[in-house]
Parts: structure tokens; C-alpha cells; sequence
């Protein structure tokens, strides 16, 4: 029998790249879609099969994480063997400006869903999509082991699903796991993340269509990867014997000042001509530096990543250069 797996947030970066894999796998994938005035399916309008086609396997179903009733229906109609749990209200700059909402999305959303897995008596394994904005301002490298000092109402409201994960595992002795993914990218990343935000206006500058870039901080540190080959350590997560934690990370450390030389270094520009201040995008409290060690991940999943972040620069400037 085909596995059947739900995916919440499907409609984002990592959903719609697990949706894929999970289809190649030969799943029968369920996604969950917000409602919305206009089309939010963009990510994955390349595998949206037609409900009248004959034998569709993947499913989109109108759900949102903050009503917890809509969950209970649609866990007790769908029975997935597996959950996993992506979506999130995920701009650690936004969770400043909705603190209350973030709370209610990205940190109780796991609370509805496990609850209504637990209420329904739902035999499946359940994926929580952890975070390395959890360490905060703990000392790197960070891994399991590492104290959590988010802040963000973002980080906050994870730490808050990591516990709530890790209770109903061992309240439960529910196949729950935390994965505490280190940041990853891709063409698919939001707009308004640094990385795609930078790569999106190379391909603009390179084509004359604009002159300039505002962003903030340039000295915080991340651990950029590339997102395909976290959602395939996602899956393993699932695939194990037992359930636990793990980060996944590349290990390397790059400040967005370097992010910037290798993007615009693609397209033979020097970034300190194109790049302007503005305060708006400083946040109230950074995480100043976020390095992996993702050791757990490689000896016990077998799980390493090959894409490092310039090579991810290269990929994701191409990819804008391409679409603009
Ligand atoms: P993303 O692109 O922002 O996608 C978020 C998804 O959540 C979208 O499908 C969004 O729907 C959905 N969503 C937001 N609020 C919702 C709500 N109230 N009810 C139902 N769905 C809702 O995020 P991502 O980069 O793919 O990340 C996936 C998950 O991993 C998130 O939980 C994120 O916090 C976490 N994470 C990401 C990273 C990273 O570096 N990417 C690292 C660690 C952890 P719409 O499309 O309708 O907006
Ligand atoms: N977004 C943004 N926009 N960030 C900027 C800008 C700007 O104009 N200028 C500087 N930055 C800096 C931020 O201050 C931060 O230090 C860094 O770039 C990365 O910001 P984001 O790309 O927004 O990502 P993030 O690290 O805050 O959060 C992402 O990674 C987390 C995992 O560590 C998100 O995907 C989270 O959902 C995820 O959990």
C-alpha cells in the first residue's frame, strides 16, 4: 500500500519541494491550503493534478492551522501515516510586528494538530518543523545539545512547539520528531528573505531594471544550505526506528556581506555599489551568529549536505536571472 502523508504549509519553499519527493516516492500526498483572494499555489502549480483525472495522489484541502476543529475533520477523513507540520507565520521580522498572531500560528498550531491526532486516536508519525532561530544568542557551533535563547516571538513561539512535540512523545509515546533545520534556501525562497531578496535584485540590477538594494544588518552570520536537501533529511527523520531530534546544518559560516560578493559576483558587479541602509529592516533584538553541527543528522540518518552557500548563491542568481 502507497504511504499517505500530510503536509501543512505545502504551499511554501519546503512544502512544495517534500511534496515533490513524497511524489516521486510514490506517496499519496495531502496538502493543506489557506484560503485566500488570490492564488497562493504557485510553488506547486507543477504538480497539481486535476481531482477528474483518473488516481490524482496529491490533494489540496481548505484548512488553516490557527482552527482546530477544521484539523480534527480533516485528520479523521484523510488517516495519513505521516504529518508533517511546516507551516508557520515564518518572518522572524514579522513576528515583531504580530507577535500575538505568530503565537497563535506558529507556536499553537502544533498544539491543534498533535492534540487532534491524539483526540482522534490517529496511528501516524508526526514531523515538527523546528528551528535553528531557537538557539538565538547561544554560543556556535549550536547542536542538540545546545541551550535554547530565542529572540524573536518567532524563536519563542518554536521553542514553544519543540517542547509541545517532545511532550507528546513522551506524555504520548507518539513517533513525534523535532527536526531543527539550520536556514535553507533556494529559488523557491520567500521574496523577502535576505538571501532570495538579494538574488532577486541581482537578476534586476544585471538587467537595468533597477539601481539599488535597502537591507539591514550585514554582519549576522548564517548557515545557509539548500532547501531540496533538507526536506529529503525531513523524510529520513520519519523513516527511522525511533523517534528524536536533529539538526540539520552545512556547518559553514557566511555573513550576509558574503552572501552579497558571491551573488553579485555572478553577474560581474561589485555589491558595495548597489547596497543602501534602511533601518526598517533592523530588527529589535538579532540572532548575531548561526552555525550547525549537524553530526547527529550524518551518523545516525546518514544524512550530509553537498550544495554549500556559493554554490547556492550560483544556483538561486541563475534561477532570478532566468525569471526576470
Ligand atoms: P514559508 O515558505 O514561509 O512557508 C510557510 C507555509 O506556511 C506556507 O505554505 C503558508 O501558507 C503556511 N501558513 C502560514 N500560516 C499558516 C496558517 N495560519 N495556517 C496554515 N498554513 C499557514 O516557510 P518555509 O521556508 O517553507 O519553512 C517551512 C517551515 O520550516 C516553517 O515552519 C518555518 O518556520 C520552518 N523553518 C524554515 C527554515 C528555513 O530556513 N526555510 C529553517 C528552519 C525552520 P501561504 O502560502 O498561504 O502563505
Ligand atoms: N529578511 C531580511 N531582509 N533580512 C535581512 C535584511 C533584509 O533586508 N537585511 C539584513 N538582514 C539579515 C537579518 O537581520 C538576519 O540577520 C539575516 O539577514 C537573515 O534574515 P532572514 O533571511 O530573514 O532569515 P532569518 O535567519 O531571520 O530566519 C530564517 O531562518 C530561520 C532558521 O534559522 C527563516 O526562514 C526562519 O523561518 C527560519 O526558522
Amino acid at each position: 500500500m502507497a504511504k499517505v502523508a500530510l503536509i501543512t504549509g505545502v504551499t511554501g519553499q519546503d512544502g512544495s519541494y517534500l511534496a515533490e519527493l513524497l511524489l516521486e516516492k510514490s506517496y499519496t500526498v495531502h496538502g493543506l491550503l489557506r484560503r485566500a483572494s488570490s492564488f497562493n499555489t504557485g510553488r506547486i502549480e507543477h504538480l497539481y493534478q486535476d481531482p477528474h483525472e483518473p488516481n490524482p495522489r496529491l490533494y489540496l484541502h481548505y484548512a488553516d492551522l490557527t482552527d482546530g476543529s477544521r484539523l480534527v475533520t480533516l485528520l479523521e477523513g484523510i488517516h495519513p501515516d505521516e504529518v508533517y507540520n511546516l507551516a508557520a507565520q515564518s518572518h522572524v521580522r514579522v513576528s515583531f510586528d504580530e507577535p500575538e498572531y505568530t503565537g497563535m500560528a506558529t507556536g499553537l498550531g502544533s498544539t491543534r494538530l498533535l492534540e487532534a491526532i491524539r483526540m482522534i486516536g490517529l496511528d501516524c508519525r508526526y514531523y515538527q518543523a523546528s528551528s535553528s532561530e531557537m538557539f538565538g544568542a547561544s554560543t556556535p557551533p549550536q547542536n542538540e545539545q545546545t541551550p535554547f535563547w530565542p529572540r524573536s516571538p518567532y524563536g519563542i513561539s518554536k521553542v514553544y512547539s519543540y517542547w509541545m512535540t517532545r511532550n507528546y512523545r513522551e506524555a504520548y509515546g507518539m513517533f513525534a520528531v523535532n527536526g531543527i533545520l539550520f536556514n535553507h534556501e533556494s529559488p523557491r525562497r520567500g521574496l523577502t528573505f535576505v538571501t532570495r531578496k538579494i538574488t532577486r535584485a541581482v537578476a534586476e540590477i544585471a538587467a537595468g531594471k533597477r539601481d539599488a538594494l535597502y537591507l539591514g544588518n550585514l554582519d549576522a552570520v548564517r548557515d545557509w544550505g539548500y532547501a531540496p536537501e533538507y526536506v529529503a533529511g525531513m523524510w529520513a527523520m520519519l523513516q527511522h526506528t525511533e523517534p528524536g531530534d536533529y539538526v540539520l546544518a552545512t556547518g559553514t559560516a557566511y555573513t550576509i556581506r558574503d552572501f552579497l560578493g558571491f551573488a553579485f559576483s555572478h553577474v560581474g558587479l561589485d555589491w558595495e555599489k548597489y547596497v543602501r541602509f534602511d533601518e526598517r529592516y533592523l530588527r529589535p533584538a538579532e540572532v548575531d551568529s548561526l552555525i550547525g553541527d549537524a553530526s547527529r543528522a550524518a551518523s545516525i540518518l546518514g544524512w550530509t549536505p553537498k550544495v554549500m552557500t556559493p554554490e547556492l548563491a550560483r544556483i538561486m542568481v541563475e534561477a532570478d536571472c532566468a525569471a526576470v
